[in-house]
């Protein structure tokens, strides 16, 4: 199941740390290659010699070894994984994580990492139940990193409750679903639309909105991450992103999406519709910057195209289409009519009612409507979660 997988796993110090030793064996028994890299005091819990010999390769832990004169890249070691897992993680090098501390060859790596990353917390009892270790749990959940969580049991000090690592059966799991996952998409070429429309009035001013296109931009990484092509339309946007499997074409108006999603979306398996697109524009663009006059000024509007109206419409049999709606009242309702409308089959609904959603926001609290009536609601949650439950409910129900 793991065949040719390459998995970092980074060892802090705590006593959980003699149980990766099984972890490693598992990993290995299922076809993965294992570098280990070991914090300074892990050491003191599970032999280096215990770890290279186990995972067939060094055990990494410090940037320059005198002795031999070579030097240890923590970039080419974050590159190589496929997915970096840190277990156990203690609540020290969690602070680090969460703050950007390096001062060791584990941290230097994390920073560096271009895969997903992994950790399983192992703590005592009141450092796992401290608010600042849930806080920075919740910044590492909020940057994307999956948090196994610690199991309830004897700990080492002697009390009893949630604090352990979870079995290495249990984290090797983790593991094989998420590359299990990392496959769910494989073969599926997916056109998304993200970020605001720019309508021209003159040569310097427009008609936009405060769409950042984070959610979009967070789909698309999504989608990519579970193996399928990515054509990503985008309006004006700062949002970055880079995968050998995604094809950007930046466009600023409705009318240079349309032609985008008219050139493209017939060569996809499915569309994610999510840019914010000006449903008007102004009737006409003045060639030259208008120059101020009367008090009043008045500009006329005419309709933009619905671009996901025109991709319902040519929508196949094998083809399936998600859109998104933005509600200020009667949100189920209006979002059944335009699944209907524009013949989708599933609509995210947003309502701006929800304190730290939409606009703006690393946050977005949606809830998800298929064309079966069946509807779930999502707490508050990072964009980047959000994207995952909209993906997760894609790959289940949807495609
Ligand atoms: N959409 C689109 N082209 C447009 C307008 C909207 O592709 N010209 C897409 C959006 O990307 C989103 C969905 O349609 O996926 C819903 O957009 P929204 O603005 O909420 O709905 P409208 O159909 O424009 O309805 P209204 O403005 O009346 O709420």
């Amino acid at each position: 199941m793991l065949e040719g997988k390459r998995i970092v796993l980074g060892i802090t110090g705590g006593i959980a740390a003699y149980k990766v030793a099984t972890l490693i064996r598992i990993l290995k028994k299922n076809g993965a290659e294992v570098k280990c890299i070991l914090t300074p005091a892990s050491s003191d819990f599970i032999s280096p010699l215990t770890v290279s010999t186990l995972s067939d390769n060094p055990a990494y832990q410090i940037f320059w070894n005198k002795e031999d004169g070579v030097w240890t890249n923590h970039v080419d070691l974050g590159a190589w994984g496929d997915l970096m897992v840190i277990a156990p993680l203690t609540a020290n090098t969690l602070a680090k994580m969460a703050t950007g501390l390096c001062d060791n060859l584990l941290l230097a790596t994390y920073l560096s990492a271009k895969c997903p990353v992994m950790v399983a917390p192992a703590m005592d009892l009141d450092m796992y139940a401290h608010d600042t270790t849930d806080k920075n749990l919740s910044t590492l959940s909020d940057q994307g990193v999956k948090i196994i969580p610690a199991e309830s049991g004897f700990l080492a000090s002697g009390l009893e409750g949630k604090g352990r690592m979870a079995e290495p059966e249990t984290i090797a799991d983790h593991i094989t679903e998420f590359f299990e996952k990392s496959q769910s998409l494989k073969g599926e070429r997916i056109f998304i639309t993200a970020g605001p429309t720019y309508e021209g009035i003159d040569p310097v001013r427009f008609i936009g909105n405060h769409s950042s296109g984070k959610m979009g931009f967070s789909i698309a990484e999504n989608t990519l991450n579970r193996g399928a092509e990515v054509i990503l339309v985008t309006g004006p946007t700062n949002c970055k992103l880079e995968h050998k499997d995604l094809k950007r074409i930046d466009v600023r108006s409705a009318e240079e999406m349309l032609a985008a999603m008219k050139e493209h979306f017939s060569s996809c398996t499915g569309g994610i519709f999510s840019a914010a697109v000006s449903d008007y524009r102004p009737a006409k663009q003045a060639d030259q910057k208008i120059k101020k006059s009367d008090d009043k000024m008045i500009i006329e509007l005419i309709k933009n195209p619905d671009i996901l109206f025109e991709a319902g419409k040519s929508k196949r049999e094998d083809q399936w289409l998600v859109g998104f709606a933005l509600e200020t009242q009667n949100a189920l309702d209006n979002a059944k009519g335009k699944l209907e409308r524009k013949n989708l089959d599933l609509i995210v609904v947003n309502t701006l009612e929800d304190e730290g959603a939409g606009f703006g926001y690393d946050t977005n609290k949606i809830t998800l409507l298929d064309k079966n009536n069946n509807s779930i609601n999502f707490e508050l949650t990072s964009k980047d979660k959000a994207a995952s439950n909209i993906l997760n409910y894609i790959t289940e129900h949807i495609k």
